[in-house]
């Protein structure tokens, strides 16, 4: 008796083998004959809907209309984000290793710390550099850049003082990467700020460290020109 079970056992796997061997062989068919079957009998498949395909463009852009650029470098500081003008030169790429480096030998990567910053910080450009900064910079670093900011009550380690002798004695274009890039536990924010508001940024923290009482401060005069 046990002897025929198991040998039942063995047919019914061997159907089983068979129907899925069946089952592969019509998925391999693929589904063209069968949807020329449903047509055959029913006058139409399922396949004809009135959905998109995948990446298909569900309405084509407006006659005359600009694509955006893909990347976060406006023509100009203030305007939409259309693309920079040709020629315009883009900052070279950082890397998070040159940040780091740039702390203890600032001469071997110019990329982060010899970018001349293109923007006079005047009262438009403090006006902008402000409103970014208290959007992006101020829930971590505080509304004073001193690390008190709104995250670090529940993160410490996002309270990071902008005030500190490290950060008064970056240069302009550290501040500016690192809005870029980041660095250990700040979070890149460059797809978020444009190239041109980072610059306002980096002249409203000036601004903000100038206020500090503290003799190393750079000269406000360093940031413009
Ligand atoms: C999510 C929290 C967070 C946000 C938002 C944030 N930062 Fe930071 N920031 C940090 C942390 C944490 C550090 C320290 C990173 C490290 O240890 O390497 C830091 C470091 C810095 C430093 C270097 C300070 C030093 O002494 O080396 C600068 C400059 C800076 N941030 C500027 C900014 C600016 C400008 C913005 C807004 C555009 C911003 N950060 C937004 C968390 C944040």
């Amino acid at each position: 008796m046990a002897e025929s079970g198991a040998e039942s056992g063995a047919g019914m796997a061997k159907v089983r083998i068979w129907l899925a061997g069946a089952l592969v062989a019509l998925m391999a068919a693929g589904c063209t004959p069968m949807d020329d079957l449903l047509v055959a009998v029913f006058g139409r498949s399922m396949r004809e809907q009135p959905s998109f395909n995948p990446y298909e463009n569900p309405q084509p852009p407006p006659e005359g209309s600009v694509p955006f650029a893909s990347g976060n470098f406006p023509v100009g500081p203030g305007q939409v984000n259309l693309g920079q003008a040709e020629g315009t030169p883009v900052p070279a790429p950082v890397q998070p290793a040159d940040m780091l480096r740039a702390l203890t030998a600032p001469d071997e990567v110019p990329q982060v710390t010899g970018l001349e910053n293109p923007l006079a910080a005047n009262e438009e450009s403090l006006e902008r550099g402000q409103v970014v900064f208290e959007r992006a910079c101020a829930p971590c670093h505080g509304v004073e850049g001193q690390g008190d900011g709104l995250v670090s009550e529940v993160a410490p380690v996002f309270g990071v003082s902008l005030m500190s002798d490290q950060a008064l004695g970056l240069p302009d274009g550290y501040i500016y990467s690192m809005i870029r890039i980041g660095r250990g536990a700040m979070p890149a924010l460059g797809h978020q700020i444009t190239h041109y508001d980072r610059w306002h940024v980096v002249n409203y923290v000036r601004e903000l460290q100038g206020e500090v009482s503290n003799e190393d401060a750079p000269d406000a005069e360093s940031s413009e020109n």
